[in-house]
């Protein structure tokens, strides 16, 4: 059975119709909202071999680097246009004491990073390498701010010791190398603090929150957009709690969603079946009804939609590769992940209403990360890949489209599309059109008509991979890398496309 999926902003419906793959893309439609660039956020944790390694490998490493960042990621980021970067945590935040982290390093404590694998971390990465960073990316910082084992003294002083330009903390700042002071914009306030933030009621935290937000000052012209620490999946009374008493006080609200099917046995990220791959495909896309029914909760508190929705973590979570620490989550990337993230951009684009932010966790050999390493070598994943071919997206403004998909169950009894689009116009009047084909063995022929365009020009890139278990790998040819697409036909004002099983097509007309 096929069924008629109208994408329409902001409706969640589906409508019952009969077969072929038609897109209407109704680019003439109006007053339709930004997908904001920053729905293609990162995060960096010190987790793992994220922040060290990772990024950071010191001035002194033999790896090549630019003042103790890698060079070659830091390349590979530039090209990738990283909107915003969260950082330090994750669970990581709440036991973060931000001073540890500044200063000369051979002063700097030490302290056992207790969530990920009791690894010492040496604070020798802080707030300095963390701002030029985001500095060197051209991106917005997202600090989360530890609620959990923290004090409301400190994470005001953070704020002052980054944002103000005069005053003992702007002193100590400028002792520490960096005069003028840096612009914050987003500042979590805690994280997951119904579990490794603090594990706290909703009643609780909302109380904690409003007190914490009220003594992070904007300091000499920095505007702070505070954002409240929010529910994971399904957890709704904790948005709901949250919304109804501490609303008046956050720019934003956050959301969590990672793709597993069981936490028990997260399954292998490159050893999969076709039963296996469909059945986390469909989890993912479930998110779209996660973020539809918080945002259903969101409306009724604030129909005015003065409250942001961030989705500052989300990705899929695998067994950890086998021989690495349990504790340091690292796992390969396939093009099932290219896939999964894909349609998770299209879900997250129709919900730009309220959605803001999202943050792929992370960007470095942790989960589904954009970069691997290894000593000197660098691998981009598929997840890369896809990001930078969907970068088109970035701040463009939606465009409705509408499609018929079938339905896929897969073995868990999951229902998921069996096709996805997303539309948009940049800001130079291009239109880009991001279809997902994710059945792994049926190319999928697709029309697309316009509501007035007569595409004269059309291009079109193609991310695909010999197989869904295909992954790029360490001093190995890369299995998965983004190349010209050219079945493209155009008949009148339509065109054309057959997209090959499990592959993504962006066009830009
Ligand atoms: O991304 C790994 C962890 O998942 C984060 O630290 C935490 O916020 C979430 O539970």
């Amino acid at each position: 059975m096929k069924k008629l999926i109208s994408i329409v902003f902001g409706l969640c419906v589906a409508l019952a119709a009969d077969a072929q793959i038609r897109v209407a893309i109704h680019e003439e439609e109006g007053n339709q909202p930004v997908i904001r660039k920053e729905i293609y956020g990162h995060f960096a944790e010190h987790l793992g071999r994220c922040i060290y390694d990772g990024i950071w490998v010191g001035p002194d490493s033999e790896v090549p680097n630019v003042n103790g960042y890698r060079k070659d990621l830091v390349e590979a980021l530039q090209e990738l246009k990283v909107p915003v970067m969260r950082w330090p945590g994750g669970c990581f935040a709440d036991e973060y004491h931000w001073k540890d982290g500044v200063g000369p390093k051979e002063d700097r404590p030490k302290m056992i990073n207790s969530n990920w694998g009791g690894t010492i971390e040496d604070n020798s990465f802080g707030t300095h390498e963390f701002f030029n960073l985001c500095e060197l990316l051209g991106c917005e910082p997202y600090l989360s701010g530890n609620v959990g084992s923290g004090t409301v003294e400190e994470l005001a002083k953070w704020v002052e010791y980054i944002t103000a330009e005069e005053g003992t903390m702007a002193e100590w700042r400028a002792e520490n190398g960096r005069k003028e002071p840096w612009k914050l914009k987003y500042l979590g306030v805690g994280n997951e603090s119904w579990g490794c933030g603090g594990s706290m009621r909703p009643e609780f935290y909302s109380d904690q929150y409003r007190r914490y937000a009220t003594y992070c000052r904007n300091f000499d012209g920095n505007e702070l957009y505070k954002v409240a620490s929010g529910a994971s999946d399904y957890d709704y009374n904790w948005t709901k709690v949250l919304m109804e008493q501490a609303r008046w006080h956050m720019h934003g609200l956050s959301l969590h969603y990672y793709t597993v099917t069981d936490w028990n046995d997260k399954g292998s990220a490159t050893e999969f079946t076709v039963d296996d791959y469909y059945d986390i495909l469909a989890k993912a896309v479930e998110v779209d009804e996660v973020i539809c029914n918080h945002k259903v909760i969101m409306d009724t508190y604030d129909p005015d939609h003065e409250v942001d929705l961030l989705l500052d973590e989300w990705g899929t979570w695998y067994n950890v590769e086998p021989g690495t620490n349990p504790g340091h989550l690292y796992q390969q990337n396939t093009m099932r992940d290219a896939i999964i993230a894909a349609m998770s951009l299209n879900i997250f684009h129709r919900h730009s209403d309220r959605l803001v932010m999202a943050n792929i966790a992370q960007i470095v050999n942790v989960l589904q990360a954009m970069i691997l390493t290894k000593g000197s070598e660098i691998v981009l994943t598929p997840t890369y890949h896809l990001f930078k071919m969907y970068n088109v997206h970035q701040d463009a403004s939606f465009v409705p489209v509408e499609y018929q998909a079938g339905e896929i169950v897969s073995k868990s009894g999951r229902v998921m599309p069996d096709f996805s689009v997303t539309a948009s116009r940049d800001a130079d009047g291009v239109l880009h059109v991001s279809i997902v084909n994710p059945m792994a063995d049926k190319p999928q022929e697709v029309v697309l008509e316009f509501d007035a365009l007569n595409p004269r020009k059309v291009k079109g890139e193609i991310l695909a991979a010999p197989s869904i278990q295909s992954f790029n790998d360490f001093g190995k040819e890369p299995q998965v890398a983004p190349k010209e697409f050219d079945q493209i036909k155009r008949k009148g004002s339509s065109v054309t496309v057959t997209i090959p099983a499990a592959s993504v097509v962006t066009l830009s007309l």
